[in-house]
Formats: structure tokens, sequence, C-alpha cells
């Protein structure tokens, strides 16, 4: 079988090197992969948004089978026009793929079908947004309608920090199109906890949970980032929180986006906080998540292949879905800055063995890899328990080496207090 997957970051490596074990496959294609990738596939250079070429591609290689990682080529139909061409593939069609290109859709979808979630406002209008949260409770949530890079989210402390964000997004319109309209939401507090799910529109079979941390430095000080790494299972999703979600959350969404005329099949990612009364839905993505799948994906025992072919055709019931016992941690190396601004071109060292190091942004120039992107690579290594996951994910991260290398230390360290 020839493989299609569609993106080029550490989440789509996660997957190739899950494709991969399928002994069926013959051949997997990265559009665009990157230099690291290109040590499991063959990278072509056409980008992830350009569909026209994705399914010219598709066409001319005769791709068996698609899978079609990043939100925008999602959000932007190309699941749909390589079905179109009788292209299968692994991800939902724009109009279910809306469930994270609009946080307006998804807010009044949760409120239609009483699915938990933040309490909201939607605005279209500047000065009534300004005069909103002029007066609201502090601290504020403030979110561009559309896709904003993961950057589309201000947690304002201040009533003038809140009015910023506002201006920022709808009259500066720092995010184009996606802060034209913007959602102002209640604070919520909590463990957050990510939970991917595969999903065929009929069932909904949950992944092991997971913990992302999202801010550039140790102890969760500075930047938002697109995440600087992950452990799985997440310690604070109990069975019993688990259970009340599959009941409150994950079955009534599938059955939700079923009765909108938009069946969901693919990953849909649950972001949840585990509030003091019960979980909600932070937010709902129509994808694998980042670093997420990095840490999620090895911990899969059943064929990966299998189940994505089984979502697409609808038999996800028939596939035993199994995981291993371990636990697993992800440290992803940046370069020193991100995500403000960072140096890349530098060259980078990797051990023979480069199982469970997923690249995200290097090139090969000359036969030689170069960083080339803020989060440079994830490592996961597993373990019996979460701190030995971490301890030797760690011991993983000091086998490679490249300028300007940057790392959070402390992966781990909150699950480990839970
Ligand atoms: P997102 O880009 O939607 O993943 O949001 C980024 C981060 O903002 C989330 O991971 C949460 O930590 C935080 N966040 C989003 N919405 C809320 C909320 N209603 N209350 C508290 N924190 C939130
Ligand atoms: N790591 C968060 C995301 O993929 O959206």
């Amino acid at each position: 079988m020839k493989i299609m997957v569609v993106g080029g970051g550490g989440r789509e490596h996660a997957l190739i090197a899950g494709i991969k074990q399928n002994p069926d496959v013959t051949e997997i294609f990265a559009l665009p992969g990157n230099g690291g990738i290109a040590a499991d596939a063959t990278c072509v250079p056409i980008g992830a948004t350009d569909i026209d070429a994705v399914v010219d591609f598709a066409v001319k290689e005769g791709i068996d089978f698609a899978v079609v990682a990043p939100d925008d080529p999602l959000v932007l139909g190309c699941v749909d026009a390589l079905e179109a061409q009788g292209i299968p593939c692994f991800g939902p069609e724009a109009k279910a793929a809306i469930i994270e290109g609009s946080k307006i859709f998804s807010k009044n979808l949760m409120k239609k079908y009483n699915i938990p979630t933040a309490g909201y406002d939607v605005f279209t209008d500047l000065d009534e947004a300004l005069a909103f949260v002029k007066t609201a409770p502090l601290p504020t949530v403030i979110k561009a309608d559309g896709l904003a890079l993961g950057k589309g989210v201000v947690i304002a402390e201040t009533h003038e920090d809140a009015e910023a964000a506002v201006r920022s997004m709808m009259a500066d319109r720092k995010f184009g199109d996606s802060g034209s309209r913007i959602v102002v939401e209640e604070f919520l507090t909590g463990p957050e906890v990510s939970v991917l799910s595969f999903t065929d529109g009929h069932v909904v079979v949950p992944m092991i949970s997971s913990m992302d941390h999202k801010r550039a430095l140790d102890g969760d000080k500075g930047l938002n980032t697109g995440g600087m790494g992950t452990i799985a299972p997440n310690p604070y999703y109990t069975d019993a929180i688990a259970a009340e979600c599959m009941e409150t959350i994950f079955k009534p969404t599938i059955e939700a986006m079923k009765a909108e005329g938009r069946t969901f099949k693919g990953c849909l990612y649950f972001g949840l906080m585990i509030t003091e009364k019960g979980p909600k839905v932070i937010e709902y993505n129509c994808r694998f998540g980042d670093p997420e799948a990095q840490v999620v994906l090895p911990l899969l025992k059943t064929d990966l292949l299998t189940i994505l072919r089984a979502v697409r055709n609808e038999t996800l019931s028939d596939v035993n879905v199994e995981w291993y016992d371990d636990n697993a941690c992800c440290v992803i190396m940046a370069s020193e800055g991100y995500p403000a601004s960072y140096e890349k071109g530098y060259e980078m060292t990797l051990p023979e063995d480069r199982t469970g190091i997923y690249v995200a942004g290097a090139k090969l120039e000359n036969g030689k890899l170069l960083t080339n992107g803020g989060r440079v690579l994830g490592v996961t290594r597993r373990g019996a328990t979460l701190q030995e996951a971490i301890g030797n994910a760690y011991k993983a991260v000091e086998t490679i080496h490249f300028g300007n290398a940057y790392y959070r230390h402390d992966i781990g360290a909150k699950a480990l207090k839970a």
C-alpha cells in the first residue's frame, strides 16, 4: 500500500512511525515532511494547504490511503477534495472540521446539546465587545473565532488587557479574518487533560489521556507555545472522570455532530478542564494534538493503520483498540527564544537509533541535518512508571545535540505531584 501523510511536524513523524509498522505498507510520502522525517518517508515539497497540488500528487502517484494531519488543510477541505478523486482518507470533511475552525460554532454546539463548557458571549461588533469586557469578571478569556496558530486565546487579568486583546483581534486584525468575530468566556480553573479519540461517526474510542505543557519556561512561566512536552497517561484523568466524560462529553459530541449533518470521522481532540463542577470542554480540535500524538501513539499496541482505515470505512466497532500499560514522556527540544524569535540553521547530531525521536523543524542540506524551526524535535520514552518514563526521556535528550538547543527541565513534574 502507498500511503500519503499531509503535514510536516513531530505529530506527522509520530504518525508515520506508527503507520510504518504495518507490513502491507510499501511506501510512505510526506507532504511536505521535513529533513528528519526523510529518514522514514519520501518527502515531497508540496505545502499542506496547497490542496490542488496535494490532490494532483495523490492521483498521479496512485495513493491507496491518505492521512491529513494538520488543522488548516482539514478546515480547507483537503479530505473532501481527496475523497472526491477516490482517494480514501483519514480525517474529517470540512463541514466537520469546523468544530475546530470556528470557536463560535463549537460553543453554540455545546450550548445546544448541553455539553459542559465555560459560559460565553459572542461578539461581531467591536464597540459592543469593548463595552462588555470593560466590566466582565476577571480574569476574562478572549478567543478569536477562527484558526490562529494556537495563539488566538488571551487570558486577561485586567480590564485594560481585555480591551487591548479585543482591539488587537477585532480592530488591528492580528489574526486576520479569524479575529473578526470573538468569544468572551468564563475563566475556569482545574487540571487540564487532553483526550484524543478515534471516531468513525458511530462509535468513539478515546485514546490514552495526556497532559500538555504549553508555556515556554520551567514552572509554567513564559509565553504560550505549541507545546513543550507531554506525558501520558494523565494522572488527573481517573477512571471515574473518564466514565463521566464518555457520557456527558464524548458521546454527546459525536451524536450532536451527526444530528447537525456534520458527521465527524477522524481524530477528535477533547481539551478538557477538570473543574470542581466536573469535567468541561475547553476546546475541540479536529486532529491529533502535537505533541500529544508524540506521547500517545507510542503507547498504542494495536496496528495504527488498521484503526485509521476502520475509521474511514466506518467499521471502528470491529477493531479492538489496545494500549500498553506503560507511561510515556515526550520532551520537546526547541530553538532558544521560541516562540518569539530564534536562530536556525545549526547542525544536529542524533543517535544512530532514532526510535522515539520525532523531528519537527529540520532540513537536510548537503547530507547534513540542520535546525529549521522553533520546535525542533520531540523525544519520547516509555517507562513502567511515570518517573521512569521521565528519566528515560531526559537521558535520551542528552544524546541529542544542536546549536541553541533549549528544553524545559520539568516536563511531568506537575503530574508526579498529582
Ligand atoms: P487553546 O488555544 O484553546 O488551547 O487555549 C489555550 C489555553 O488557554 C488552554 O490550554 C487553557 O489553559 C487556557 N484556557 C482556554 N480557555 C479557558 C477558560 N475558559 N478558562 C481558563 N483557561 C482557559
Ligand atoms: N498541543 C495542543 C494542540 O495540538 O493543539
